[in-house]
């Protein structure tokens, strides 16, 4: 990674993240779904998108197929690749909380070291979320048709089949989307939120 020039000083405006917040009545946050290709987070995110916003809350998804169309069009699926998809897009998700808005992210992030890098940047607002699902499972789903192409050797370094896949050890939250419902996932990440008081209208002080 390359280092910022010593003359780039961060310059801040007058209008608090709190005015923003009180602005939007909500809190900035971030939902972090990890999970295998196919265990949910998109169905998962977009369904508690649909329900946060129904409630009257901004609400915005960051998508991993989304993503690498552009802001991360130039990475592969190394290590590297992967580990840097993470980093920027940890810092999209950091910024979109300091503007007041709930963040769900839905990207496979084996890592466990990179996630742990976005929840020190976001800091107390980041809510993991491991979308759990075998990867029998995932692969008898195969939405996408991509299991299929990694066992054909069509895709390389895909995460489960030939690129590791490392499981939050302590998640905030772990839903078995191969035993739970949609509309059960959903409901126990809401009240997540609201216990940590991230569905509150009042800014954090
Ligand atoms: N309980 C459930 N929760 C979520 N998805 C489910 C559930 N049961 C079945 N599904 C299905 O599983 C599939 C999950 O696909 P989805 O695209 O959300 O996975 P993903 O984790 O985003 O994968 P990728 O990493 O490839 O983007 C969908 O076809 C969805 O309809
Ligand atoms: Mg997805």
């Amino acid at each position: 990674m390359t280092q910022v020039p010593r003359h780039i000083k961060r310059h801040d405006g007058v209008i608090s993240r709190a005015d923003r917040e009180r602005l939007l009545g909500q809190r900035g946050a971030v939902v972090w779904f990890t999970g295998l290709s196919g265990s949910g987070k998109s169905t998962l995110a977009r369904a508690l998108e649909e329900r946060l916003t129904g409630t009257g809350r901004l609400v915005y998804v960051l998508d991993g197929d989304n993503i690498r169309h552009g802001l991360c069009a130039d990475l592969d699926f190394s290590a590297a690749g992967r580990t840097e998809n993470i980093r920027r897009i940890g810092h999209v998700a950091a910024l979109f909380t300091d503007a007041g808005v709930l963040v769900l992210t839905a990207f496979i992030s084996p890592y466990r070291s990179d996630r742990a890098q976005v929840r020190q940047l976001v800091g107390d607002d980041f809510v993991e979320v491991h979308v759990d699902a075998d990867l029998s499972v995932c692969e008898s789903r195969d939405p996408k048709g991509l299991y299929k192409k990694a066992r054909a050797g069509e895709i390389p370094e895909f995460t489960g089949i030939s690129s590791p896949y490392e499981a939050p050890e302590a998640p905030d939250l772990r839903v078995d989307t191969g035993r739970q419902t949609l509309a059960e996932s959903v409901a126990a990440v809401e009240q997540l939120l609201a216990q940590r008081g991230l569905l509150s209208v009042s800014p954090k002080q």
